[in-house]
């Protein structure tokens, strides 16, 4: 983990209000796996206060991204103060970064079909354990589920091996309704799950008609504080106790999250 000014690459406008950003940062390029985020100020200043999480899409470290080494791409939905300013920066500008945090995926040593579940932003980290899958030569499906057409993460940016099968809550592009409904169909194909998303969404996973013996890890993603561990800002409770998503997630397997 480091603590560091990054430069700004890229900041593009990839869908409506979606952008994704590269970052240059070679130490966090390299160390960073799949369901890992990075901290980031937004601001010049102390406002907004907090650092604002982002979890890793890509990084050069991968030679499939095609990628310079050094570099690794985050992509942010605008949804306030934080994110409206990252919107701001330029090429050549500096972002200070903390990372890469947290708890990442792990795919099973026996796992051959691995079943990826989206809601939202929750496809940045699967889209990254999805490039780790496929270097191990997995079989990958990626459902995901987005508010609209115009929130569809590109299928440009998924890899091409992929099944990527899209579903909008409006029914303007793809299935129509929410994203838990398509899994069923899949859920005698694969031999692990992983999910991120809304906590809805990841709610509905422990209803699923399922094996006992299908794995099924989640990513959360909670407001957070320090993302150190200290401020406790961000537990959730679990069969263990309160776990902070900071340090002990945000992976989590699914049988070990208590809802509310
Ligand atoms: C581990 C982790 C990884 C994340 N990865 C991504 C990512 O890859 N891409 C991305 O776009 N976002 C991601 N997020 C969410 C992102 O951090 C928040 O959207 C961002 O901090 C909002 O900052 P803001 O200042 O723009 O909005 P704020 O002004 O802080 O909030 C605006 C609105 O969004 C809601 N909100 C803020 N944070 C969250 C949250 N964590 N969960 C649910 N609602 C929230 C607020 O309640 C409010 O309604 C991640 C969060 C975590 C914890
Ligand atoms: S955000 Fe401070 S303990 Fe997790």
């Amino acid at each position: 983990m480091k603590q560091g000014p990054a430069s700004v690459i890229i900041n593009d406008e990839i869908a409506n209000r979606v952008f994704v950003l590269r970052l240059e940062e070679p130490a966090q390029a390299r160390d960073v796996r799949p369901g890992q985020f990075v901290h980031l100020r937004c601001g010049s200043s102390l406002d907004p206060l907090l650092r604002r999480p982002l979890s890793v899409l890509r990084t050069g470290a991968n030679p499939r991204n095609m990628l310079p080494s050094g570099q690794y791409d985050v992509l942010y939905d605008v949804v306030g103060r934080g994110t409206e300013l990252l919107t701001h920066l330029r090429p050549g500008d500096l972002v200070d970064v903390l990372g890469p945090l947290g708890r990442p995926f792990q795919i099973e040593r026996t796992t051959k079909r691995l079943l990826l579940v989206a809601g939202g932003v929750g496809i940045v980290p699967l889209v990254a354990l999805a490039e780790e899958a496929l270097r191990c030569h997995l079989e990958v499906t990626l459902l995901a589920g987005f508010r609209n057409a115009g929130k569809v993460f590109p299928a440009s940016l998924v890899p091409e091996e992929v099944e990527y099968v899209v579903a909008t809550d409006d029914g303007s592009l793809g299935h129509a309704g929410f994203v838990t409904t398509l899994i069923p169909t899949y859920l005698t194909w694969a031999d692990q799950l992983c999910a991120c998303g809304p906590v809805p969404m990841l709610k509905a996973l422990t209803g699923l008609p399922r094996s006992p013996r299908l794995p099924i890890q989640i990513a959360m993603e909670e407001h957070m504080g320090c993302a150190m561990g200290v401020c406790l800002g961000c537990v959730v409770p679990t069969r263990y106790g309160y776990q902070r998503v900071c340090r002990d997630g945000p992976v989590f397997p699914l049988e070990e999250m208590i809802w509310s």
